[in-house]
């Protein structure tokens, strides 16, 4: 085979293999040592060429030559594409300023729930969970909410089965925690909870509550102010007023609300309190002597007090937030702000 009719194959062999380079199905180093390496095809061509005759020896050189450099201008060229590839930083400016994480934040309802977990624990109660999954009997029978009672009805229920379903109350915990302990107790219950209803600027079907538990001999309706004034204390601050109205709960006799006063400096203070300044934050009672006999105590010896605070409400004042959608709608510009 002459020399000619090698170089035109290895233009061609080449051409070839430069597709299936791209094709991805050769790599760069073969590619370069099939042509340009010691023993490659160029040099192969070139110890052909050392023995031909001196007159021709002008003509294929500079034939080889721009072979040669044919070639390894493409090879150059598809090293440099790799290498940008792999590595951009020759092509980065190093003084431009470093690439900034996404930092998660604590959701808001969480910062809440934390703060006050400490407050409590201060004063040694413990956390207890309950189930969000729950039975008629813990939700309501055992609460003294029999069926039929109109208690149910302030409180829309999903029902799973005719007699599973979301709890509407974190109160179902204390029926756990009291079947399955002794007293003293002294706890409080954080968690999710579930209610019907429609979804507004005020409401949504899942909310979070704070249950507390306090049972023991003696307790007080005095113990019960003195707790919850020092938790309004400790979570708004010194100067917070607080005040306690009677209200009703089956699951606790006599049951109150207790109410901080917000003030009315604002539109929105006159909104929120409907013109009072005050705000209620949670519901509270001395546990009724019922509810000891449905979990198997004997309430000649003990009493208890409890309550529930709805945390949503409590997080939407401390941070101004004035729809309860916006803490569970997933937006993440409105999140970050609780660092
Ligand atoms: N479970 C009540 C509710 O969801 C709140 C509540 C009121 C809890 C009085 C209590 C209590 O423990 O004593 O509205």
């Amino acid at each position: 085979m002459s020399l000619t009719d090698k170089i035109i194959d290895v233009k061609k062999y080449f051409k070839n293999d430069c597709n299936l380079f791209k094709e991805e199905k050769i790599g760069l180093d073969y590619l370069r040592n099939k042509y340009l390496g010691r023993k490659g095809l160029i040099n192969t061509i070139y110890s052909e060429f050392s023995k031909l005759p001196k007159d021709q020896k002008p003509q294929f050189g500079l034939e080889i030559n721009n072979l040669k450099s044919n070639i390894s201008e493409e090879i150059d060229d598809y090293m440099q594409k790799k290498h940008i590839k792999l590595s951009n930083a020759k092509n980065k400016d190093l003084t431009l300023p470093g690439q900034q994480y996404n930092v998660g934040s604590i959701h808001p309802i969480t910062i809440i729930i934390n703060e006050i977990k400490l407050i409590f624990e201060k004063i040694g109660f413990s956390i207890v969970y309950g189930p969000e999954v729950d039975t008629e009997y813990y939700n309501f029978e055992a609460l003294n909410i029999p069926k039929h009672h109109p208690a149910r009805d302030m409180q829309d229920t999903f029902y799973i089965t005719d007699s599973t379903l979301l709890r509407t109350h974190t109160s179902a915990s204390q029926i756990h925690h009291m079947k399955n302990n002794k007293p003293p107790i002294r706890v409080i219950s954080p968690g999710k909870v579930y209610r019907n209803e429609d979804i507004s600027v005020r409401s949504y079907c899942m909310f979070h509550q704070i249950e507390g538990l306090f049972v023991d001999e003696d307790v007080s309706f005095s113990d019960l102010k003195g707790t919850l004034e020092y938790f309004a204390k400790e979570f708004f601050g010194d100067n917070i007023k607080t005040r306690f109205r009677p209200s009703y709960f089956p699951f606790t006799e006599p049951s109150a609300e207790m109410d901080v006063y917000w003030g009315l400096d604002n539109e929105s203070d006159h909104r929120i309190t409907k013109g009072t300044g005050w705000l209620e934050i949670l519901g509270c009672g001395m546990v009724n002597k019922k509810v000891f006999k449905s979990v198997g105590y004997n309430s000649n010896n003990i009493s208890g007090f409890a309550f529930g605070l709805g945390i949503e409400r409590i997080a939407m004042l401390k941070y101004g937030i004035d729809d309860i959608r916006l803490l569970y709608n997933g937006d993440v510009d409105f999140l970050r702000q609780f660092k």
